[in-house]
C-alpha cells in the first residue's frame, strides 16, 4: 500500500511560497523523493501556495517596531530592506535577502522603500498605530509606491493586466470609470506605449477583444485623441500569443479577414483599410450606432489590428518568437494538461466544462446541463476556488514531471472562476514588447492582480517591473501617482463627465470563456 503523508508541517509555515520554506524552519521531509513518487500524497506546500515570501517577511521584520511601539525604527528596517535589495541586485544567487526569501523575484530598479514608507505614513498613519500592525495590502500599496517612484518620469511603456485590473473578472471595462480611462488617454496622449496583457484567447480576432475593451476605445474617440495617439495602445491576448494594435477606422471596416501573417503575392497589393486622421469621408449612418452621430459624416472608431509576424518577432528583434514555437511540442505540452484536467474533473466531480484552443487549454463552469449528468458533485455555476487550485497544482506537476522535460515557456492559474494553461505567458508578452519598441525594462511597467505562483502575472515579474492590485479602481488609483511621477497632471474628480457617448447596455456581450458573442 503506498504512505500516505499528512500536511504535518502546514500550520508552522509562516513565510515563502510553493517554491521556498520558510528560512525560520528547517528543511523538511528527508523522505521528499518519496513523497513525490506517491500517488496519495499530500501536497505539503498547499498551505503556501497563496504567500507572497516577500511581503510576508518584511510584514516580519516590521512587527518589532510595532510590538516595542518603537515608532522611529520602521523607518530604519525601510532603510534596511533598501540595503538588501540592493545588494540582491548585484548578487542574487549569494544575496542575504535570497537566503531569507529563497522565492525571491528580480528588482528592475533600485526600489526607495523609506522615501515611500514616508509618503505613506505621512497619510495614513501606520506607524501611530497602537493596536494593528502593519497590514500586507500596507506592505504591498508601499512597495507598488516606490516602483512608482524609481521609473519617475523614465516610463515609456506601461502593460495591463485585464480580468480584475481594468475591469472585473469577467467583464467589460467600465465606461463609467473616468479615473482609469482618463489616465490610460492621458498616458497615450503623452507617447507612453500602453498594452493590455491579457490571458484571454480569442484568436486573430481583434472584433472580439474590442467587445471587452468598448468602454475605453471609445472613450478614446469622444475625447478626439488622434490618430497617433491611439496607435500608441495595443493589446496582447492569449498570454503571449495575439499582438494586436489599436487604429482609427471606419466603423463600416471589416477587419475580419486582417491577417498578421505574410500576405500571398497576389493579396500584397490590397492596401490594409485605415481612417485618414481628422479626414470625414460622406456616408451613411451605421444602423445600430446609436451612440455616435447620426450625421452625413464617416464614424470613426478605435479598432484592433492584428500586427504583422514579420514586424513584431523580426529576426533582428531580440525578443521572444511564440509564432515559431514547435507544433508538436505545443500540442504535447496541451495533451498533458488536457489529460491532467480531466481526470482532476473525474476525479473531483467536477460539473465543468473543457475547452481546448489552438494555444491553450481551460475548464471553467459547465452549466445547469451538467447537473443531469453529474448528480452528486459541483461546479455548473460556480467552481471552488480550492478545487481550482487542486486543478492548477496538478497541471503543474504532470508537467513539472514529463519526461523529456518541456522547453516552451507555458503559464498555469487559477483566474478566479476557471483554470487554465497557456502556452507562452506574460513575461514572453512584456519581454516581446520591450523587444518590439527597443526599451529596457528600467522604463517599463507591468500592472496585475495576480502575482502568487498560481497566478498569471507573476512570470511578468522576470521581465518588467510590477505594481500588484487588487482591483480595477485600485488600478485607477494607482494610476494618478503613475500620472504625477510621470509630470502628467491626474484626473480630478469632476473631470470627463461630459464627453461620454458609450451608455449602459450598448456593450455586446461575449462568453469570456469561449469568445462566442450571447
Ligand atoms: P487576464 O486576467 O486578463 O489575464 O484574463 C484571464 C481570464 O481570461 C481567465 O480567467 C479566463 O476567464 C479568460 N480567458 C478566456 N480565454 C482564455 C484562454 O484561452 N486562456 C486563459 N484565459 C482565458
Ligand atoms: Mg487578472
Amino acid at each position: 500500500m503506498s504512505s500516505i503523508h499528512v500536511n504535518l508541517n502546514a500550520p508552522s509555515i509562516q513565510a515563502g511560497d510553493s517554491s521556498a520554506v520558510s528560512p525560520h524552519i528547517p528543511h523538511m521531509m528527508s523522505n521528499e523523493n518519496e513523497a513525490f513518487s506517491s500517488t496519495h500524497r499530500r501536497n505539503y506546500m498547499l498551505s503556501t501556495h497563496r504567500r507572497d515570501g516577500l511581503i510576508e517577511w518584511m510584514k516580519e521584520m516590521l512587527m518589532h517596531s510595532f510590538v516595542l511601539d518603537a515608532k522611529e525604527s520602521y523607518h530604519g528596517t525601510m532603510r534596511f530592506f533598501e540595503e538588501l535589495i540592493d545588494e540582491h541586485r548585484r548578487n542574487p544567487e549569494k544575496s542575504r535577502l535570497s537566503q531569507f526569501v529563497p522565492s525571491v523575484g528580480v528588482f528592475h530598479t533600485h526600489l526607495p522603500l523609506h522615501h515611500a514608507f514616508r509618503i505613506y505614513d505621512n497619510k495614513y498613519s501606520i506607524s501611530l498605530r497602537r493596536h494593528i500592525a502593519p497590514s500586507f495590502n500596507e506592505i504591498r500599496h508601499i512597495l507598488n509606491l516606490a516602483q512608482i517612484l524609481a521609473i519617475g518620469d523614465t516610463l515609456k511603456l506601461i502593460s495591463f493586466d485585464g480580468d480584475q485590473t481594468l475591469y472585473d473578472d469577467g467583464g467589460n471595462f467600465d465606461a463609467n470609470n473616468d479615473e482609469l480611462a482618463l489616465a490610460i488617454i492621458r498616458l497615450l496622449c503623452h507617447d507612453v506605449k500602453v498594452a493590455v496583457v491579457t490571458a484571454a484567447g480569442y484568436g486573430w480576432s481583434g472584433s472580439k477583444y474590442e467587445v471587452r475593451l468598448k468602454g475605453l476605445l471609445s472613450r478614446m474617440v469622444d475625447e478626439n485623441m488622434t490618430k497617433e495617439q491611439i496607435e500608441n495602445f495595443y493589446v496582447f491576448g492569449g498570454e503571449s500569443n495575439y499582438l494586436f494594435q489599436c487604429t482609427l477606422l471606419d466603423s463600416d471596416v471589416d477587419t475580419s479577414h486582417l491577417s498578421p501573417f505574410p500576405k500571398k503575392e497576389e493579396e500584397s497589393n490590397i492596401p490594409i483599410p485605415t481612417a485618414p486622421l481628422a479626414v470625414t469621408v460622406p456616408s451613411s449612418p451605421v444602423p445600430g450606432n446609436a451612440n455616435h452621430h447620426a450625421t452625413s459624416e464617416k464614424i470613426l472608431r478605435a479598432r484592433l489590428i492584428p500586427v504583422p509576424i514579420a514586424a513584431w518577432q523580426a529576426d533582428d528583434l531580440n525578443g521572444p518568437k511564440p509564432y515559431f514555437w514547435p507544433e508538436a511540442e505545443v500540442r504535447s505540452l496541451l495533451d498533458v494538461a488536457e489529460g491532467t484536467m480531466r481526470q482532476t474533473v473525474e476525479d473531483l466531480r467536477l460539473r465543468a466544462r473543457i475547452m481546448r484552443k489552438e494555444r491553450s487549454v481551460g475548464c471553467f463552469p459547465g452549466g445547469p446541463d451538467m447537473v443531469a449528468k453529474i448528480p452528486v458533485g459541483h461546479g455548473s455555476n460556480r467552481l471552488k476556488r480550492e478545487a481550482l487550485d487542486e486543478m492548477v497544482l496538478r497541471v503543474m506537476e504532470a508537467i513539472r514531471v514529463h519526461e523529456p522535460p518541456f522547453q516552451l515557456p507555458y503559464c498555469v492559474f487559477n483566474g478566479g472562476t476557471d483554470a487554465w494553461l497557456d502556452i507562452g505567458n506574460k513575461r514572453v508578452a512584456v519581454a516581446a514588447l520591450q523587444a518590439f519598441f527597443r526599451l529596457p525594462p528600467e522604463q517599463c511597467l507591468h500592472v496585475g492582480d495576480q502575482f502568487l505562483n498560481i497566478g498569471n502575472d507573476l512570470a511578468a515579474r522576470d521581465a518588467s517591473p510590477c505594481i500588484w492590485i487588487t482591483s480595477p479602481r485600485e488600478t485607477g488609483k494607482v494610476l494618478q501617482h503613475v500620472l504625477r511621477n510621470k509630470k502628467i497632471a491626474p484626473v480630478s474628480q469632476d473631470e470627463g463627465m461630459v464627453k461620454r457617448t458609450l451608455k449602459e447596455g450598448d456593450a455586446a456581450k461575449l462568453c469570456v470563456y469561449t469568445g462566442e458573442v450571447v
